[in-house]
This record gives C-alpha cells, sequence and structure tokens, in this order.
C-alpha cells in the first residue's frame, strides 16, 4: 500500500516553500517547526519570542527555524497599516463599531492575535502559506483568512476538506488509499449551489494535494430516490448543477454511504453507477453530518484525519485540531506547501 502521507511530504520538499506557524507558545508546533525543517518539507518562521521560546523547550533545536517577533519585528508597522486598509469601512459584528477605527488599533490587534498576523504576513508575500489552530479554535483560525486572503480568483466561495488517510494495514473499501470528505470544517449548511461548488473545489484538491483520480458521491440520507425530503433534493439539485460547471469529473448522487463505497450495495442501489461502490470523494449534505462521519471514520475506522484543510482561499491557510500531534502538524504544513501550486 503506498504512502501517500511521505508521498506528499516528498512533493513539498521539491517546492522549496516557507510556512508561518503563528503558535510559539506551543510546544507541538515548536516540535512540528524543527521536525518539517529537519524533514526538508519547508522553511518555517515561527511566531513568538526566541528567549521563551527557547526556555519552554529547551530540548527542541530550532536550527534553521526563522523565529518572528511580532512586538519587535521591523514590518510589524507595515502590517498594521495594510490590515487597516484591507477592512477599512468593516464593522465589528459584535460591538456595531469600525474594526480598526485607526492604524494604531490595528497594530494593537495583531499584536494579540498572532493568525491574523501570520495572514497578514502571507497576504504581503512573505511567506508562502500559514498553518494554525494547534491552540486556536477553527472559526478563530480560518476567519483572518476569509479577511484578508479572501476567496481565490474563478472560485465562488472557501470551504474546508480532511483528507482521511487509510490506515497502515489498508481498508478493504478505500481504493485509493485515502478519502476526501466536504464540507467537514467550515461551511454550516450549504445550498445546492454552494454544493456543487464545495464538489468543484474537492475535486481539484483530489488531484492538486491527494494526487488521485476523483469520483464524487454526494452523499444522503437517500440512494436513488428512495427517499423523498426536501433535503433529498437539495443533494439531487446540486448533482445536477455540478454536472453542468463540471463535465469532465465522474460524478454521482443522491447517495448513501455504503452505496457510495461498498460495490456489493452499490450494485443494488444503484445499478450502473460507475461511481457508486468506488467514490474516493464524499461530499456532505451539510457540516454536522461532514464533521461527524470525519470523526467517525477517524475513531471507528482508525483512519488518519488531516484537516480541516481549506479550498478556495487566494493563498493557503489551514487548520489544525485542538488535539492534533506534532506530525499532524507536519503533515498539514507539506498540504499547505502543496496548495502553492
Ligand atoms: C469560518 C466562520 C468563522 C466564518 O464566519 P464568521 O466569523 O461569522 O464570519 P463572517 O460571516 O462575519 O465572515 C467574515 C468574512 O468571511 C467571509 N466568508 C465567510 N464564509 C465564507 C466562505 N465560505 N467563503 C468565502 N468567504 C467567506 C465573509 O464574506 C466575510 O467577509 P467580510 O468580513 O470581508 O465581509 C464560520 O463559517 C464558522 O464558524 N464555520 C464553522 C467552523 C466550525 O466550527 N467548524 C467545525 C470544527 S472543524
Amino acid at each position: 500500500m503506498k504512502d501517500i502521507l511521505a508521498e506528499i511530504k516528498q512533493r513539498a520538499s521539491a517546492l522549496n516553500k516557507t510556512v508561518v506557524l503563528p503558535e510559539g507558545e506551543d510546544k507541538r508546533v515548536v516540535e512540528a517547526a524543527a521536525n518539517t525543517v529537519k524533514e526538508g518539507v519547508a522553511k518555517i518562521v515561527l511566531l513568538g519570542n526566541l528567549d521563551e521560546i527557547k526556555s519552554a523547550n529547551p530540548e527542541v533545536c530550532l536550527d534553521g527555524v526563522t523565529v518572528i517577533d511580532p512586538v519587535t519585528y521591523a514590518k510589524t508597522g507595515e502590517y498594521a497599516e495594510m490590515l487597516f486598509t484591507l477592512r477599512q469601512g468593516k464593522i465589528n459584528k459584535k460591538t456595531g463599531a469600525p474594526e480598526y477605527a485607526t492604524v494604531e488599533d490595528a497594530k494593537n490587534y495583531i499584536l494579540k492575535d498572532y493568525t491574523m498576523y501570520g495572514a497578514l504576513m502571507l497576504k504581503a508575500g512573505d511567506v508562502d502559506g500559514m498553518v494554525s489552530g494547534a491552540c486556536h479554535s477553527t472559526a478563530n483560525t480560518l476567519r483572518p483568512g476569509l479577511q484578508v486572503i479572501k476567496t481565490a480568483p474563478g472560485e465562488k466561495m472557501v470551504s474546508a476538506y480532511f483528507l482521511m488517510i487509510a490506515p497502515p494495514c489498508g481498508n478493504k473499501y478505500c481504493e485509493d488509499g485515502c478519502y476526501i470528505y466536504a464540507d467537514s470544517g467550515l461551511v454550516q449548511n450549504p445550498t445546492s449551489e454552494e454544493l456543487a461548488y464545495i464538489a468543484l473545489s474537492s475535486a481539484k484538491s483530489a488531484e492538486q494535494v491527494a494526487n488521485i483520480t476523483p469520483r464524487i458521491a454526494f452523499i444522503s440520507h437517500s440512494t436513488k430516490g428512495s427517499a423523498k425530503h426536501a433535503d433529498v433534493t437539495k443533494v439531487t439539485d446540486a448533482v445536477k448543477l455540478f454536472h453542468e460547471i463540471a463535465p469532465q469529473y465522474n460524478a454521482d448522487g443522491e447517495l448513501q454511504f455504503d452505496a457510495a463505497i461498498v460495490p456489493d450495495v452499490a450494485k443494488s442501489k444503484a445499478p450502473g453507477s460507475t461511481v457508486a461502490g468506488h467514490a474516493n470523494v464524499m461530499i456532505f449534505p451539510d457540516l454536522d453530518a461532514g464533521n461527524s462521519n470525519y470523526k467517525n471514520t477517524e475513531r471507528l475506522g482508525g483512519f488518519m484525519a488531516i484537516g480541516p484543510i481549506c479550498q478556495g482561499l487566494a493563498k493557503p491557510i489551514n487548520d489544525l485540531s485542538r488535539g492534533c500531534h506534532t506530525e499532524d502538524i507536519v503533515a498539514a504544513v507539506a498540504i499547505t506547501v502543496l496548495q502553492t501550486l
């Protein structure tokens, strides 16, 4: 069975990109910074105070890691001005006041929120990607990207997927050694149109990151009309639209999860489908389904879950689960590098 993660890291190494890790206060992040550089996966900028990082992690060798302290860094003023300009006219939803009334306000903010600081470094072109979220919520990690990096030209929206890697012993249904599950991390309750665009981004991610040919299943509690409900219609409308906007991809739905991955079930429930029984990209009808399914597959199926990985952003930013391990962070960095292509 091929080692998908090793392959991803190898492809990332060849690109020689720089990724910022803003959470220098987290031990796992500091270890991941060192390991990423040691393995040659990417160059790393770690945010935080060098003396504090060293005294909290005396056993970690930071040779080759660039540590930047936002408090003293020469470009902090420039980043504050950039944030002020980019967000001018935007109102803080909680207070009803402008997000940043002055450049000084913006500066004070980025000195408290290093994820925003890292997003501004990315916007400025000083790094090629960012990975954060080891000690911050998904919402707080993704919001800076949505606010300052924005959707890529030609993309409709940003969404998030998990790369689910089969356990080393393999999985009898998982033909390619991995699945893409979307949206499992960002878009709460997508419309049919949004589902179609999430599927399109996921198909591109399957090719770009997982290096697999996508076979896309739109998941539902119904297979080919077995149930009638507005929730099912939402999915079938998405499938129709997807075929119009992306006829080059092999996609089918609505399919129940078993019909999507089990060839025998597919034969009886969705005869003639070229996706059913062999799907490798799962498009879930909403975030409850997408998020619960990835956790299910991870915990009960023994898959490794990497993500949420953002797709559709103009430059790559990726989130981490707060329960992540050091090696998950290195994997997220490698994926972030591939998204620069
Ligand atoms: C990511 C998330 C925080 C954004 O919502 P929010 O904080 O309320 O942000 P807003 O709706 O104010 O949007 C902020 C900006 O992002 C943009 N945005 C939000 N969702 C977007 C999307 N899917 N694609 C592109 N842009 C988006 C908005 O247009 C807005 O831009 P603006 O401020 O320049 O006008 C929200 O979608 C969320 O909480 N998702 C679920 C995350 C989660 O809990 N996942 C489960 C754990 S993995």
